[in-house]
């Protein structure tokens, strides 16, 4: 009786190693595909690393036409549009800002507001100073900014970089005047062609 239940207890306790047995080489398996893997995604990246975005001058407006205090909205090939500000009483890029038009809270359009030294949102009221960095609303909550884009002057004309991939976004475009309805997916461009036809 005492023999069977020692046989009993031994074959137990070699299942028992059986299965941690099997369990540590499941873990060592597991490691080592994680292992070469990213070794793999490390190796591809430095044989194919990712191709810089190609970018281009787009002309936007002659700096004359664009007084001290005033904007237009730029709409780049791929339907994004921007802000466009004259800050500066110089003929300089520096006396320009370009930014996003895009309120990164829910989509709608920004516009600048001369008097107030600043761009705001008309949807929840969300405030960016000049150089687009969210002051109120919800933007500034979530720590939010408009992204900028480069801006060059040659020859009395205002030019923005923008990256040039899927150009069959329609083109670009420039409003004198910001305008339209504002909300998310808007397209003050379009917006405004619409209403001169009316
Ligand atoms: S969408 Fe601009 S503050 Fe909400």
């Amino acid at each position: 009786m005492e023999h069977n239940e020692t046989a009993e207890a031994s074959g137990a306790e070699m299942r028992r190693r059986g299965f941690l047995a099997r369990l540590s080489s499941v873990a060592m398996v597991t490691g080592l595909v994680a292992g070469y893997g990213a070794f793999a995604a490390i190796i591809a990246r430095y044989l194919y690393p990712a191709r810089p975005q190609a970018k281009g001058w787009l002309y936007v407006t002659d700096v004359a036409g664009l007084k001290p205090g005033d904007s237009v909205v730029f709409r780049t090939p791929q339907g994004a549009t921007a802000a466009i500000a004259r800050q500066g009483a110089g003929v300089e890029a520096s006396d320009f800002i370009a930014l996003s038009s895009t309120c990164p809270h829910l989509g709608c359009q920004v516009h600048w507001e001369q008097q107030n030294d600043r761009f705001f949102c008309p949807c929840h009221n969300g405030t960016f100073d000049p150089s687009g960095k969210a002051t109120g609303g919800p933007p500034f909550e979530a720590g939010q900014s408009l992204p900028r884009y480069p801006l060059k002057v040659e020859g009395g004309l205002l030019y923005i970089e923008v990256p040039l991939e899927q150009l069959a976004g329609g083109g670009a475009c420039t409003l004198e005047k910001p305008g339209g309805p504002p909300g998310p997916g808007h397209d003050p461009c379009l917006y405004a062609r619409g209403r001169a036809r009316v």
